[in-house]
């Protein structure tokens, strides 16, 4: 697949596995769209891929609310135009799914 060029949302971008792959995307020459509940986060991984030459952008965004990826897939629109790829890393663990007495399962989903 040609990544350059081309129009990435990232979700979960504001560390671990979502910021690797916000700092690999723009070494492939892609445009990164960072969103994160961790605004602060999410910032820095955008200062790291301006760092790189990259081009990125980050709006707070929680993957649990419909109107936030709404409006996270208009403000992709609005600012590049259209989006290509998602790549969906916003994540939470929980530590005894199968018991799930707080809800956990629930919330992973
Ligand atoms: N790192 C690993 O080896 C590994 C292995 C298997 C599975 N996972 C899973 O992959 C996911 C990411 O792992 P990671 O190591 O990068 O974790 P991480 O905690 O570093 O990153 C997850 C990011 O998701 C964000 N996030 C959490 N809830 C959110 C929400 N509702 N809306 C938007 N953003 C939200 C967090 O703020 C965080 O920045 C997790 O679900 C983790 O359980 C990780």
């Amino acid at each position: 697949m040609e990544i350059e060029g081309k129009v990435t949302i990232v979700s979960g971008g504001a560390s671990g596995i979502g910021r690797a792959a916000v700092l690999a995307l723009v070494d492939c020459g892609a445009k990164a769209l960072v969103t994160d509940v961790d605004e602060e986060g999410g910032w820095q991984t955008v200062e790291m891929a301006n760092e790189k030459g990259g081009t990125a952008a980050f709006r707070r965004c929680d993957v649990t609310k419909s109107d936030d990826l709404d409006a996270t897939f208009d403000w992709a629109t609005e600012r590049f135009g259209r989006f290509d790829i998602v790549f969906n890393h916003a994540g939470i663990s929980g530590e005894d799914l199968f018991a799930d007495e707080r809800g956990d399962w629930a919330r992973i989903i």
